[in-house]
């Protein structure tokens, strides 16, 4: 899946411009700068299918990128902090409030998380409301090439225990790195099944 044609569908800045809910979809959640587009890359093979930033808030639409026609992957802007005039990120929280809540064909959300700061609140929140509206979603730790295999293990842990606490049961943590690929292959693999399911 992840081998074939990739491209760029359409980019949502308002609800009324989200494309037809008619494939399923894989959304990157999390907060400004964790590293969601450049994890749409590496998983796509593309160095730059999705823009990336060192600037929190670069992603600043609802973007889809079709997969050979059987699967979507949505690269949503970043909550949270982000180098942008309140009232914007005031409307990207809201249309990505909108889209997760209501999207039917929306399988997976990949709740990015950086390895080095672990749960924010912002994370909290985005999983409580996801529970609500009974979406799967699976917690990726990202950046793992910046910290060391103990660090990695304890943030590991403390995001375990946080999702054992919550009333549904996940799929497993990812550790992932787009800069090594550390755990990009795995996560491939994962993702692709949901396309066969
Ligand atoms: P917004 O669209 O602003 O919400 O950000 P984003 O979550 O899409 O983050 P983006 O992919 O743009 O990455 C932010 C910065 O982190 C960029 O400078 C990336 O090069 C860097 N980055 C992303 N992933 C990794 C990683 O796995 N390792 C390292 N070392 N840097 C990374
Ligand atoms: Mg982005």
């Amino acid at each position: 899946l992840f081998a074939g044609p990739c491209e760029f569908v359409a980019g949502a800045a308002t609800e009324s411009a989200l494309p037809p809910s008619d494939i399923i979809e894989i959304a990157f959640a999390g907060r400004s700068n964790v590293g969601k587009s450049s994890l749409l890359n590496a998983l796509t093979g593309r160095r730059s299918l999705a823009r990336t930033s060192q600037t929190p808030g670069r992603t600043q639409q609802i973007n889809f990128f079709d997969l050979g026609g059987r699967m979507r992957l949505v690269d949503l802007p970043g909550y949270g902090y982000a180098k942008a005039s309140k009232a914007k990120v005031g409307a990207w929280q809201e249309l990505i409030r909108l889209y997760l809540k209501g999207r039917p064909v929306l399988r997976r959300v990949l709740v990015l998380v950086d390895s080095r700061h672990g749960l924010k609140e912002t994370d909290i929140e985005v999983m409580t409301m996801l529970d609500q509206a009974a979406v799967v979603y699976q917690v990726v730790l990202t950046k793992a090439d910046k910290v060391g295999a103990s660090a990695l293990a304890q943030v590991r842990e403390t995001v375990e225990a946080s999702l054992r606490k919550r009333p549904a049961a996940h799929p497993d943590i990812a550790v992932t790195s787009s800069e090594t690929r550390h755990g990009i292959e795995s996560l491939r693999a994962e993702l692709a099944a949901l396309a066969e399911a």
